[in-house]
């Protein structure tokens, strides 16, 4: 009885009473399977699960829905010109777009399909309702319609002539369909607006919706199309199909199990209304205005939030399919492993506007915030706490007041990330750890332990700085936890702590003691640029060239024989192979060289398997500088001739010889 009226009275309560934790239910648009989703789709997915691992991380009990947006004309004609049927096609792209998302980290608990029979069933079944209910009536419509919107407009609507979305040509279109009486909810929605003023942020986006939408009239919206078939029929009329945008928009609550009978699977009553839709700029008013009003129609309660993120649009010009310049997700993985490319994409999107990425900025962020400020700020903690105390860390509590800023930082690091995370300002989260990163950076400096270190009676003093400047990488490296989850593991390992809880942040001086790694990793190695980017701008130029003309072969200059000296070559044993989870084109080959044994990853998983290669003796240059694939470090370089067709060929001496001999 007791917990029934506590309940009623305080939900929070409630749940700390029955030891329940609060639900938070958080989804992002799903993706059109028209083709294989760029680094802006992407982005998405990355957001939303940096989202969806902090509420986690906050003890939230999370529901995170993505998935695919699978009908509709445009994917109709994709299938055709690809010359398969429209659901062979779109299992292709959904594939594909799943495998993108776990490259990229995406712990979604469901990938819904709009294909999948629940979702088709229960659309059914809403369309029919709301048709029963009055608020679908069927008309015909006269109108423009934009093909890769799947949209239609009125002659106002239009700007120059074009679709007011895209910017692409429109087409005159007549048919009967089915429409729906939005205006009879429009002052409903308003209401909503007022007395939820956080249901659209950002706040700019709110005004957008009533000035250009609300305030002059709602249009009745066209909810079938009778023109093609690659849809979801409506069943009490099968020359229609419903509409994408009644068909997409309910994923969210058919993904958690609603029914339209009123038979609701557990999902649908434990998670709906939804927390936050995260979705782009382009679809708000099909989030804030549509959907709302779908959903009032059917009596559900609306979702809490709505948050519309900017677009990353490339430095330098749009990405473009024949300019090969589009970003996709797994080619910047395969150059810079899975939490970089995360960090970067996070980091470059501010809230209130579009984000700017190049491949040269991707090198220099990770350079400057991931290798020179955090990666450095480990390991020189590391190496110091190695080298002056075997890798003992303990606090000697000999304080001095240069300790209360740092530690001022630390422990309020939790409150500023978890404060713009509720606003759901994630790069300006990301820098708050930033800022606890950099200052333990300058503490570094002023403290100077290597001038404490030559100093016995000192030695306390010096325990007490790695003690203070560990304690700092443990609140932060637990803090971006959320978003760089494998990268944070691996430095709780080194420094052999655990990830520290959310609600044990807010103190310093939580660790006791601890003997960190006395063989630390390099987080992020530093990028040579130059080199990268030589290595992109190639790729980008084979992808923009036209398929049937050979690449014209580059000749280089006349070298000295001082310049070939500069080059160590040697013979290789490959004493094992194996595939490079995360890649396509790359293998990790152990290789011994004498005494000595080495980790080098190749781009030759094309043409060799792993068992191919096992045993064999190979060439490779030994003196390049270490560079890190896909998150692994490789010291060195496979020699391999290239055919005239691309067929990659391992080159190995003609007679056995010693590994470890060199080449001259
Ligand atoms: N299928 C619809 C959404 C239906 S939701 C019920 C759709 N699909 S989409 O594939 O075109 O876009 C998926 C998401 O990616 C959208 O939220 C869209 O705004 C977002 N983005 C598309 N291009 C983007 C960038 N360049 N940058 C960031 N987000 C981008 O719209």
């Amino acid at each position: 009885m007791m917990k029934l009226c506590v309940k009623i009275y305080d939900k929070k309560k409630y749940l700390e009473i029955n030891k329940l934790k609060e639900k938070y239910y958080i989804t992002t648009a799903i993706a059109y399977t028209s083709g294989k989703p760029h680094i802006g789709n992407t982005y998405e997915a990355i957001l939303a699960d940096s989202m969806a691992r902090f509420k986690r991380y906050q003890g939230y009990d999370v529901f995170f829905q993505t998935g695919t947006d699978e009908h509709g004309q445009k994917i109709e004609e994709k299938a055709s010109v690809a010359g398969v049927s429209p659901k062979v096609f779109v299992d292709g792209v959904a594939d594909e777009i799943k495998r993108i998302w776990n490259l990229v980290g995406v712990s979604y608990d469901k990938f819904i399909r709009t294909t999948d029979e629940y979702h088709e069933k229960q659309v059914q079944k809403i369309f029919k309702k709301l048709y029963e209910k009055g608020d679908i009536y069927k008309g015909s419509y006269e109108g423009w319609y934009c093909t890769p919107c799947e949209s239609f407009w009125t002659e106002s609507q239009l700007v120059d002539g074009k679709c007011p979305d895209c910017g692409r040509p429109v087409v005159k279109s007549q048919e009967e369909a089915y429409f729906f009486k939005m205006s009879k909810y429009a002052d409903r929605l308003m209401e909503y607006y007022n007395e939820h003023p956080e249901f659209i942020t950002p706040v700019s986006r709110k005004n957008e919706m009533v000035n250009n939408f609300l305030k002059p009239g709602l249009q009745d919206l066209c909810v079938s199309r009778s023109t093609f078939k690659w849809g979801i029929p409506v069943d009490f009329d099968n020359k229609h199909v419903v509409y994408v945008w009644l068909d997409a928009l309910t994923n969210y609550i058919t993904g958690v199990g609603y029914d339209a009978d009123g038979n609701h699977l557990d999902g649908y009553n434990k998670f709906w209304p939804a927390d936050v839709h995260v979705i782009g700029k382009d679809i708000i008013r099909f989030h804030t205005i549509y959907w709302p009003i779908f959903l009032m129609a059917l009596d559900i309660p609306l979702p809490k939030r709505v948050y519309g993120h900017g677009w990353l649009l490339q430095d330098g010009g749009k990405m473009s399919k024949s300019k090969g310049n589009v970003m996709y997700a797994d080619d910047l993985v395969d150059y810079f492993g899975k939490d970089a490319v995360r960090y970067y994409v996070l980091n470059a999107m501010p809230q209130d506007n579009d984000g700017l990425i190049s491949w040269e900025s991707v090198i220099d962020t990770i350079n400057s915030d991931l290798a020179n400020i955090f990666g450095n700020l480990v390991s020189r903690t590391i190496a110091m706490s190695n080298k002056y105390f075997g890798g003992l860390v303990k606090d000697a509590n000999v304080n001095e007041p240069v300790d209360a800023e740092l530690k001022e930082v630390a422990t309020s690091a939790v409150k500023k990330v978890t404060a713009k995370m509720d606003e759901f300002r994630i790069s300006d989260a990301l820098s708050e750890v930033f800022t606890l990163f950099r200052r333990a950076n300058k503490y570094i400096d002023e403290t100077m332990p290597w001038v404490l270190a030559k100093d016995e009676s000192k030695k306390d003093r010096l325990a007490t700085v790695l003690y203070n400047l560990t304690e700092s990488i443990v609140i932060g490296a637990s803090l971006l936890y959320p978003f760089l989850s494998d990268t944070c593991k691996k430095v709780f390992a080194m420094l052999n702590v655990e990830l520290r809880g959310y609600d044990q942040l807010g103190e310093f001086g939580k660790l006791t003691q601890t003997t960190v790694t006395a063989s630390p990793e390099i987080l992020f190695a530093r990028l040579d640029g130059a080199k990268i980017m030589e290595s992109v701008n190639a790729m980008i130029a084979s992808r923009s060239k036209p398929e049937i003309t050979q690449p014209k072969k580059e000749e280089k200059p006349m070298i000295d024989i001082e310049d070939f000296a500069k080059v160590e070559l040697k013979v290789a044993k490959v004493i094992a192979c194996e595939k490079v989870e995360k890649s396509k084109k790359l293998l990790k080959l152990t290789v011994k060289l004498g005494e000595e044994t080495r980790t080098v990853v190749s781009g030759i998983a094309n043409a060799y398997t792993p068992e191919e290669l096992i045993g064999k003796k190979i060439t490779m240059v030994t003196n390049l500088k270490p560079a890190k694939l896909c998150g692994i470090v490789s010291e060195g370089m496979i020699l391999c001739a290239e055919g005239e067709d691309g067929t990659l060929s391992v080159l190995s001496p003609a007679r056995d010889v010693e590994d470890g001999s060199s080449i001259s």
